[in-house]
This record gives C-alpha cells, sequence and structure tokens, in this order.
C-alpha cells in the first residue's frame, strides 16, 4: 500500500517583510555567481525540457536542472560548501568575496596566511564531498562524519577527497552535536555546517547563498527559452537550507510575483512539514529511516526556514516510493526526452509532479497548486546517482515499489 502524499497549504502570517532574503540582494547574487565562474570545474549544469513527459502528464512544461553534472561531483552540494570555505577564507585574509577566486584556493600564500585548518561538518554524502573537496583544494585538511546507515559508495567518495571519514552510531542532528564539539576544541578547526543554532549562523546563512548558483543558471536558461519565470517550483528539503535559497533567490526577484514554491519532504523526516503544521519551528527525532539520505534530517535550519515560512506556498511529505518512481521516469523517459540519471534525493520532486497529474487520489492537491496544462514547472534534480549499487537496486531491480 502505498503512503498517501501529505500536504498543506502555508498559512502562517508573514513575519518580516525581507529578512533572510537580503541574503540574496543584486549585489550578493551577482557575487556568488562571480565566485562560483572563477573555478575551471565550473559549467552551468543542464536544463532539460521534459516535453513529451510534460504532454503525457498534462502540464505545459516539465524542467530539470540535472545537477549530477556539478563540478564532476554529482550533486549541487560543492556550490555550499566552496562558498562558505571561500567566505570564510575571504574573512581571514581580510578581503571580499570578491577579490577571492579559485587561484586564490591554490595560491601557496593563502596557506602561508591562514595558517593550518581542518574542516569539520556532518554530511548524508554530498556536503561532505564538496567541503572535503574545497579543503583538499586549500591543502587543508577536513573531518567528515556521516549518520548510521551512510552508505559504503558516498563514504567512499568523501575519502577520495583525502578526508578523515567515519560512519557514526547516531542520527545526522545528533552528529552534528557531537562535531561541532570536535572543531570546538581543535584550535585549527573550522565548523561548516549546513545548519544553524544562536551563536553559529554566519558559516551557514554562506552555505545557504551558494546553492543560489543553481537558481541563477535555472532562471537564465529558462529566460533563454523565453520563459520569464516558472509558475512552479518544487524544492526537496533535508534541513532546508538547498530549498530556502532557491526560494530565497526567485523571491527576491520577484517579490509577491514569485512562482508557486512547494517543499518537499521525506515523511521520515519532515520537520518543515511538521512545523507548517505546528506554526513553528518544530524538529523531528528517531531514525529518519529513508532512502532519500540527503533529505534525513530532522531540525530545520534556522536561516532558511526563515525564507520559507514567509514565501514557500506549500509544505508535503512523502514516503520512499514518490521518489523511486522520480528515479525511474527520469531514467526511463518517453521516448525522444532526454535520460536524467536521478538519485534517491534527486528525483521526488519530479516523482511527485507526475503523482500528482496522474493519480485523482492528490486532485486536491493538483487543484490548490493550480497545476494544468499551462504550468511551466521547475524541478531539481538535485543529484545523480551518487549510490550506484542502490541507484541500480531502485531503478533496474524495482526496490521500493511502493
Ligand atoms: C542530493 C540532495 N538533495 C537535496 C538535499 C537537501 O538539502 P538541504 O539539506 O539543504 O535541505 C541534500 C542534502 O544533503 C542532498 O544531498
Amino acid at each position: 500500500m502505498r503512503e498517501p502524499i501529505q500536504w498543506i497549504k502555508n498559512e502562517m502570517p508573514r513575519e518580516v517583510a525581507a529578512g533572510m532574503l537580503a541574503l540574496f540582494s543584486d549585489d550578493q547574487r551577482a557575487k556568488i555567481r562571480n565566485f562560483h565562474r572563477s573555478f575551471p570545474q565550473y559549467n552551468e549544469t543542464p536544463l532539460v525540457h521534459l516535453k513529451n513527459l510534460s504532454e503525457q502528464l498534462g502540464i505545459g512544461g516539465l524542467y530539470v536542472k540535472d545537477e549530477s553534472f556539478r563540478f564532476g561531483l554529482n550533486s549541487f552540494k560543492v556550490l555550499g560548501g566552496t562558498y562558505a570555505v571561500g567566505r570564510y577564507v575571504a574573512q581571514r585574509l581580510g578581503k571580499d568575496i570578491s577579490q577571492i577566486s579559485y587561484d586564490t584556493f591554490l595560491a601557496p600564500e593563502t596557506k602561508e596566511a591562514v595558517g593550518e585548518i581542518t574542516f569539520y561538518t556532518v554530511t548524508d554524502g554530498n556536503h561532505g564531498r564538496g567541503v572535503a573537496w574545497a579543503a583538499n583544494k586549500l591543502g587543508q585538511k577536513s573531518v567528515i562524519r556521516m549518520p548510521h546507515g551512510s552508505s559504503e559508495a558516498r563514504v567512499a567518495n568523501i575519502r577520495a577527497e583525502g578526508a578523515d571519514v567515519q560512519v557514526m552510531d547516531l542520527n545526522y542532528d545528533d552528529a552534528i552535536r557531537v562535531v561541532a564539539r570536535m572543531a570546538e576544541s581543535d584550535p585549527n578547526g573550522v565548523l561548516v555546517q549546513d545548519t544553524d543554532w544562536v551563536g553559529y549562523e554566519q558559516i551557514p546563512s554562506w552555505i545557504v547563498q551558494g546553492y543560489s548558483t543553481v537558481a541563477a543558471e535555472a532562471h537564465e536558461q529558462l529566460q533563454s527559452l523565453g520563459i520569464w519565470k516558472p509558475t512552479h517550483i518544487f524544492l526537496q528539503a533535508g534541513v532546508g537550507a538547498f530549498a530556502g535559497s532557491i526560494q530565497g533567490y526567485f523571491a527576491s526577484i520577484y517579490g509577491e510575483d514569485c512562482p508557486t514554491t512547494t517543499v518537499v519532504e521525506a515523511s521520515a523526516a519532515n520537520c518543515h512539514y511538521r512545523s507548517a503544521l505546528a506554526g513553528r519551528r518544530i524538529p523531528v527525532g528517531g531514525d529518519l529511516s529513508t532512502i532519500m539520505a540527503g533529505l534525513a534530517c530532522g531540525e530545520a535550519c534556522g536561516i532558511s526556514w526563515d525564507i520559507l515560512k514567509n514565501n514557500a506556498k506549500f509544505f508535503t511529505s512523502v514516503s520512499d516510493w514518490v521518489t523511486a518512481y522520480g528515479m525511474r521516469m527520469l531514467g526511463a523517459p518517453c521516448k525522444g526526452d532526454t535520460r536524467i540519471i536521478s538519485g534517491e534525493s534527486g528525483a521526488v520532486t519530479a516523482g511527485l509532479v507526475a503523482a500528482l497529474m496522474t493519480d485523482d487520489a492528490n486532485k486536491d492537491f493538483r487543484e490548490a497548486l493550480n497545476l494544468n496544462e499551462s504550468s511551466i514547472v521547475l524541478v531539481v534534480s538535485t543529484e545523480g546517482d551518487t549510490d550506484p549499487v542502490r541507484y541500480k537496486d531502485i531503478v533496474w531491480n524495482g526496490y521500493c515499489p511502493s
């Protein structure tokens, strides 16, 4: 039996006029983009129009931003880690981020000026890989810890970047508390975490900013196709830094006229959905067990929650079958459409759009969204097959049918 899709319209009162949207001012957006452009690994990732699938689903257009091509690292996450490390290095050098580039990372003078640093973080795989990659380029160390159940393939990818990596017998949020203490007790330690708490806000805010390069590219790519803006955006959330970033980018450009955004979570770790129901930010505990490893976070990041609470239109909570469906659909597309290899945390939004359009059990949600043949829908496949064994198990062997 398939677990039904749960959803709620955002009826929380808007508390602040701009709040964290200041992170995405014109000036900030330009600096973030220019920083990433300085990397030789930088290329825009493809925005794929699944024309035939759109017709089959009865929507005007489904556009999928394929982040499996990002920096050769198979996920968008490196954008946040590199930007945060870049901002940190800029701060240590007494410079503005606009004076920092990839070359600054490689320059021996940078290391001489900042001395030894060990970057610490907790990750399901993708964020830690990005932080380890950035540390490696800087000639610095990284200590990466992963929650219980993390896959061998994801551990190996991080180790390949020269990191000290271990899987802990803790869930994501509890592992963060332990690693924050490790970083604090190391005189050279710097925690690069994608969630915040009182007194630890600056680095997470840089990570949230860094992800906006995805939005900037997608926005430009749509405009180059003659589409002024999408009507709908579906954003998957773990701690919510990614969703908050994309939402923040579009809200700062379009204001009240922003596309309709929906935050999509794994039902086992649906802290945003539950917070929206409760009208205040609340955590979800337990083992957060879902195949969507990147979304297995029980505590929402406060910075992005501020943006989502004030701007997102809907919050939804879905179980694993939705992403398995999305992975299969993107991996075996309609004839004439481009194939997208999308991992467990990447495909959930495409799977959701298809489930909304094809199953009348979701009619109320579909109508509330006003999702129809004139809708232009943007989703981000945030990762490729970051766990290739699990990917094949789902797409080839039919694991997770319901
Ligand atoms: C592939 C993928 N997609 C989405 C997310 C969710 O990002 P966030 O935790 O910022 O909400 C993650 C987080 O690790 C991820 O790895």
